[in-house]
């Protein structure tokens, strides 16, 4: 594996292998120096040209947990501004001397189009509406943890709320959560959903109460304003109303279902009970398996032919 640009191009044993490989990075946060040598001398650059902050930190976390060098560019105070193409920034950086590029880009396909201009791999961190591969492996790890699933996802009803239309993770999460054998429901207002949702390995409801008593997973998502056109809401008290997580709607899930949320929270909107009263909230669970997740990516793509203590 060079690059990691969408679920599509992992198996169901391809997402498995790095799950199992994620729990020694697990193990390797916990230590009281929560550091080893397997990526020393190897150089991460990350490349957002949107705002992130979980995302970005959690990358530089792992590649520093495995003693790569990471840089940050920074676009807004780069030649980009300058009006330097995106190809002859990449070339730029490479001629330096780069071993990955973790690349975020409200365009989608941007870091498909990177590896034409590279010999470094190149991580997708988000790309437009498009994918999200790390996010949905993070929640992979973080539903097969949380419901001690090892073994897949046969059996496992999860519901993907919200603004699906225009989500990367729903995208990715859909893929990840089907190939990994779970049931998936959709629940959103028509408008928010995508076209050709009949092409999907889901089924759809409009009626986010009429699920719930079923679900393993609530996965909210967050309504992505930046991203909408005006009109596809009535307003954010409707959907709220339609479709908020309130303390009445958390009460109706089995005792076991874990809440879930890719962040930022739209407090009020999609969140309306404070997730930390929630005992089925895992969604700093899944902040801290980001790295752990990341590492192991980072480790596949770039630790070739060494071990976690960077020897040959
Ligand atoms: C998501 C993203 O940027 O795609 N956030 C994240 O990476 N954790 C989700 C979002 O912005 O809604």
């Amino acid at each position: 594996m060079k690059h990691l640009l969408s679920i599509d191009d992992l198996s169901a044993a391809d997402i498995t292998d790095l799950l199992d490989l994620t729990d020694h990075m697990v193990e390797i946060g916990q230590r009281p120096i929560p550091k080893v040598p397997a990526l020393r001398g190897k150089n991460v650059v990350s490349l957002f040209f949107e705002d992130s902050t979980r995302t970005r930190t959690s990358f530089d976390t792992a590649a520093k947990r495995l003693s790569a060098d990471t840089l940050n560019f920074a676009v807004s105070s780069s030649s980009v501004n300058k009006g330097e193409s995106l190809r002859d920034t990449i070339e730029t950086i490479t001629a330096m001397g780069v071993d990955a590029f973790v690349v975020r880009h409200r365009s989608s396909g941007v870091p498909q189009m990177l590896t034409a201009w590279t010999t470094a791999s190149v991580i997708n961190a988000g790309d437009g509406w498009h994918q999200h591969p790390t996010q949905a492996l993070l929640d992979c790890y973080t539903i097969r943890t949380g419901l001690n699933r090892r073994d897949g996802f046969d059996g496992l009803t999860v519901a993907v709320v919200g603004d699906v239309k225009h989500s990367r993770v729903a995208r990715s999460d859909v893929d990840a959560f089907a190939k990994l054998g779970a049931r998936v429901i959709l629940v959103a207002p028509p408008t928010l959903l995508p076209t050709h949702v009949e092409t999907w390995p889901v089924e759809v409801s409009h009626d986010l109460d009429s699920v719930l008593g079923e679900l393993d997973v609530l996965y909210l998502l967050r309504v992505q304003r930046e991203r909408m056109d005006d009109g596809l809401l009535p307003s954010l008290r409707e959907y709220s109303t339609c479709y908020g997580l309130t303390a009445a709607r958390a009460g109706a899930l089995p005792g076991h279902a874990l809440v879930m949320h890719p962040g930022p929270m739209n407090r009020g909107v999609e969140m309306v009970v404070d997730p930390g009263e929630l005992p089925g909230s895992v969604i700093l669970h899944q902040v801290a398996n980001g790295v752990a997740v990341r590492m192991a990516v980072l480790f596949r793509l770039l630790g070739a032919g060494t071990d976690l203590k960077g020897h040959a």
